[in-house]
């Protein structure tokens, strides 16, 4: 008899803030798979904009804190209205994105970094508030795995 194997998953916090600037309004760039950052230009001198250093107002809130093999997990993005935004799943420590994403919520869509659907962000710059993301683990199992 087959059975799944769980594993705990330690679920990690961290959102990367689109705020209001040029360009990216119909999801995240490519550039920012792996850093999780936008790179917004300012406006006023065309540098580019460093992440914030305050605390978040936003939390990644899975729906179950294991998962299995092939099986779902939701996700929800809590805190306040937001517009722009790039979630991945990703082993513990490491920056490849991992499993894929479906049933994107309105106004969000699953986007390619590695491989297709592995990501989801913003199809446009509609307000957004507490929306749930539904993630599918890779058919084996990768350890620890966090959501950012
Ligand atoms: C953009 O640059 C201006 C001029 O240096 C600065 O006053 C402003 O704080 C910058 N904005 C951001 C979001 O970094
Ligand atoms: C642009 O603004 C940023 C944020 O205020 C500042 O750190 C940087 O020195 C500025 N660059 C120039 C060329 O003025
Ligand atoms: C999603 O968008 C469709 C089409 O605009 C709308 O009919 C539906 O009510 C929306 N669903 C939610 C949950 O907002
Ligand atoms: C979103 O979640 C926050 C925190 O739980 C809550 O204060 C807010 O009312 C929620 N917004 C909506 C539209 O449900």
């Amino acid at each position: 008899m087959a059975v799944s194997r769980v594993v705990g998953a330690a679920f990690f916090l961290a959102v990367a803030l689109f705020e209001r600037c040029e360009g990216f309004g119909s999801g995240a760039p490519a550039s920012a798979c792996t850093t999780m950052q936008p790179g917004h230009l300012n406006g006023t001198n065309g540098t580019t904009v460093a992440a914030q250093t305050s605390a978040s107002p936003y939390s990644i809130v899975p729906g179950s804190s294991s998962y299995t093999a092939g099986g779902t997990v939701s996700v929800q993005i809590v805190g306040p209205v937001f517009r722009g935004f790039l979630l991945q799943a990703r082993q513990t420590g490491m920056t490849t994105p991992i499993g894929t994403f479906s049933n994107a919520p309105n106004n969000t869509k699953t986007t390619q970094c590695t491989t297709a659907d592995n990501s989801m962000t913003h199809a446009n710059t509609n307000a957004k508030e507490n929306i749930t993301l539904t993630w599918t683990a890779p058919s084996t199992t990768m350890g620890n795995i966090e959501f950012v």
